[in-house]
């Protein structure tokens, strides 16, 4: 058998020790694939003496980077540990010492995806991040290599794990954000620091990529507007499920005009009947229309460590069969359009919407009124009488822009009648189905 192909770790924590267990578990795959095995040469943690969720024979481990990037025997340096400053020297010392890397690290490849890219290209080397969004699923490599040929104009989806684990216990089984959350974070899916996952930064930043890869545009994280789930009330799952239905932390990515995109991270109703309401848990599912595919689904886990670390090792096979053919450093992806953002008044959906009003006769009036006046009308509405003489009234819209919902949230804001707007939702999928 041919030489042994030698990968250095930097991290060993969820998704570490899961390829840890890929490359052990799965050697005679990687040599019936290859021709050859693959090893694990040295792994760099911060904390030597710590328990391991595997085990490992204790000299592989180091604190010392230049052990794994500065190697002469590593070929492919692995980067799982996460984080953006210590993570982007690192690979950006292997990457200038001729390893090609491979990294699940969604933070880094949003902010200097492109950066890092150039530098790969430049010294020769590849650079995958199939594992950065979608966990398990084969999304990337979808869209780069199995859409290639076609123009993509909308990508929608679940894309935490975290997020839509907490979001189907509360609603399916009643656990509170808190206790969904910790064990969430038990099970490995949250990150360092949840907060990413339950603010939607997480999301945004594989919306990012998501939309980078589709559009071949330079989407920054400054373009997603970000809204997470940390402020959701039960009240309006429950709502949401007398109109039959769910709520989801959903991505969405959309290209209209040959460069105006609109990329945003926000809960928002579905339908029960759209298929994106019924993926649960972990679980992630990316819608992605094309022009010439249509409509394609892709779904499966979206976190956790054999997930995870399946998605890893398909990039470390990649680079490892273009290093057998002698072609790495072909550029990942070549950005070529310019953007614009989409307009408020361009970008349409229904919504879902609950007032806090007061229960008097002529109240309902006086809101249809005003709605009519903006030419919003409703599919559907649903009234609850309140403490002390209020009431909730939930509507859901027909399909208005963005801008002409806002501004009709400005005028109820000042009606009489309405104590409070509480909350409003972006509705997708045909909400009377
Ligand atoms: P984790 O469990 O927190 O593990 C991080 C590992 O990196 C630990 O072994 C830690 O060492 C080491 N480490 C962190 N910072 C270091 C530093 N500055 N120097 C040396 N070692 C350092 O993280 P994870 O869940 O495996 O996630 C790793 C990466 O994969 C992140 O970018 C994450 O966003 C991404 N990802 C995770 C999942 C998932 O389901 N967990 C899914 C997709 C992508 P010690 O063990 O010594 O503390
Ligand atoms: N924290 C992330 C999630 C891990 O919950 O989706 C996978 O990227």
């Amino acid at each position: 058998m041919d030489k042994e192909i030698s990968v250095g770790l930097l991290g060993l924590g969820t998704v570490g020790s899961g390829v840890i267990k890929i490359i052990e578990d799965h050697q005679e795959v990687l040599v019936h694939q290859l021709g050859r095995g693959v090893k694990v040469e040295k792994v760099l943690v911060r904390n030597l003496d710590k328990a391991r969720q595997i085990e490992i024979d204790h000299d592989l481990l180091t604190t010392n980077s230049d052990e794994v990037v500065s190697n002469p025997n590593i070929d492919v340096v692995v980067e799982v540990m996460g984080g953006v400053e210590d993570a982007r020297e690192y690979i950006l010392k292997a990457l200038q010492n001729k390893k090609h890397v491979v990294t699940a690290n969604k933070d880094l490849i949003a902010l200097y995806g492109p950066e890092l890219e150039q530098v790969a290209h430049e010294n020769g080397c590849d650079l995958f991040y199939e594992a950065s969004v979608g966990g398990g699923i084969p999304l990337l490599r979808g869209l780069t290599d199995g859409l290639v040929s076609d123009r993509i104009h909308q990508v929608m989806g679940i894309v935490n794990g975290t997020t839509n684990y907490i979001l189907t216990k509360m609603s399916q089984e009643g656990q509170s954000y808190e206790d969904a959350l910790r064990k969430a974070q038990e099970l490995g899916f949250a990150e360092a620091d949840p907060t990413a996952d339950v603010d939607g930064l997480d999301a945004a930043r594989k919306m990012v990529i998501l939309a980078r890869l589709s559009f071949l545009t330079n989407v920054e994280l400054e373009d997603v507007e970000v809204e997470g789930i940390s402020n959701l009330s039960l009240t309006d799952i429950e709502y949401g499920k007398k109109l039959d239905l769910t709520m989801k932390l959903i991505g969405f990515a959309n290209l209209t005009n040959g460069n105006h995109i609109e990329v945003t991270v926000q809960p928002t109703f579905l339908s029960n009947t759209h298929p994106l309401a019924s993926v649960n848990d972990e679980y992630n599912a990316v819608y992605v229309n094309g022009e010439a595919v249509g409509e394609t689904m892709f779904y499966g886990p979206g976190a956790g460590s054999l997930p995870t670390a399946t998605a890893v090792m398909s990039d470390v096979v990649a680079v490892i069969k273009n290093m057998l053919l002698g072609v790495n450093g072909k550029q990942y992806v070549k950005l070529r359009y310019d953007k614009e953002i989409t307009p408020a008044d361009q970008r349409v959906s229904q919504f879902y919407l609950r007032l806090h009003v007061k229960d008097e006769l002529g109240v309902f009036a006086s809101i249809s009124e005003l709605f009519n006046q903006m030419g919003i009308s409703f599919e559907r509405i649903l009234q609850t009488p309140g403490k002390k003489g209020f009431a909730d009234i939930i509507v859901v819209t027909h399909k208005t822009s963005l801008q002409n919902f806002r501004d009709a949230l400005k005028k109820l804001e000042e009606l009489d009648v309405v104590d409070k707007v509480e909350s409003y939702f972006r509705v997708e999928g045909d909400a009377q189905k």
